[in-house]
């Protein structure tokens, strides 16, 4: 059976994942969040005292760094070093170290393996920065996900909020800002919009009008194939 796989891109806050995780629902496939790997050997970066900065040190802890995913009731699980550290990955300090290790080609080298070996076993919507573009560049379908910075932080803002994390609207919007710059002017796979997908500006569009949009160019699309 052919599998489907839809490539969805964008900066951070631009509701990537909250839209795959609805497409997937509606298709009946996995969802898969390139994120969370990233921010994983961000996290064990962190845990081993070293500096996400310095390419030499988390290079060098790459080769005992074991990520593994997981479904469960087709949600993902990230496994660190064969513990599941799913609840640890959205902290903002890790959010930030992830950028960071995520210019290094042997990071993303490694990480797109494991990416690139689940599309081929599953259908998958998988959401990152250069999926459409560099992991998945066959994708049956891809969509560039944006909005506004001032809109990307006031979600982003709101849902730390809700987690209960106490960072102030300007510290969020000069994080995705950051990121957004490192993800951007990295030399290897940078994030930009892949030729062939379709772009998606959803400043001002309610979580249920983008997943509509989106679904909209998915018609052709089963859980079964085309
Ligand atoms: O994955 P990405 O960083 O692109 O964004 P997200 O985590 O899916 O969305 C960030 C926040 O914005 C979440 O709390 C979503 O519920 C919210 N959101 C929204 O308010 N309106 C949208 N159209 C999309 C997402
Ligand atoms: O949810 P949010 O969009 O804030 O971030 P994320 O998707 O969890 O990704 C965290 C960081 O990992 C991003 O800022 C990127 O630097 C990096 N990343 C990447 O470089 N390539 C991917 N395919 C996915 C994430």
């Amino acid at each position: 059976m052919k599998t489907i796989t839809i490539a969805i891109d964008g900066p951070a806050g631009a509701g990537k994942s909250t839209i795959a995780k609805i497409v997937a629902q509606r298709l009946d496939i996995h969802y898969l969040d390139t994120g969370a790997m990233y921010r994983a050997v961000a996290l064990k970066v962190l845990q081993e005292g070293l500096d996400p900065s310095n390419h030499e040190q988390v290079i060098s802890i790459l080769p005992s760094t074991h990520i593994g995913v997981t479904y469960q009731h087709k949600l993902q699980r990230v496994y660190l070093d064969g513990e599941d550290v799913t609840h640890l990955l959205r902290q903002p300090e890790v959010a930030k170290a992830a950028s960071e290790i995520a210019v290094i080609p042997e990071v993303r080298i490694k990480l797109v393996e494991l990416q690139r070996s689940i599309a081929q076993n599953y259908s998958v919507v998988v959401d990152g920065r250069d999926i459409g573009t560099f992991v998945l560049p066959n994708a049956d379908k891809k969509f560039y996900l944006t909005a506004t910075l001032e809109e990307r932080a006031k979600r982003r803002w709101l849902e730390m909020r809700e987690k209960g994390y106490n960072q102030s609207l300007e510290d969020v919007k000069k994080d995705l800002e950051a990121r957004d710059r490192n993800d951007m002017n990295r030399a290897f796979a940078p994030l930009r919009k892949a030729e062939d997908a379709i772009l998606i500006d959803t400043t001002g569009k309610s979580i249920e009008q983008v997943a509509d949009e989106v679904c909209r160019y998915l018609t052709d699309i089963s859980a079964d194939g085309w």
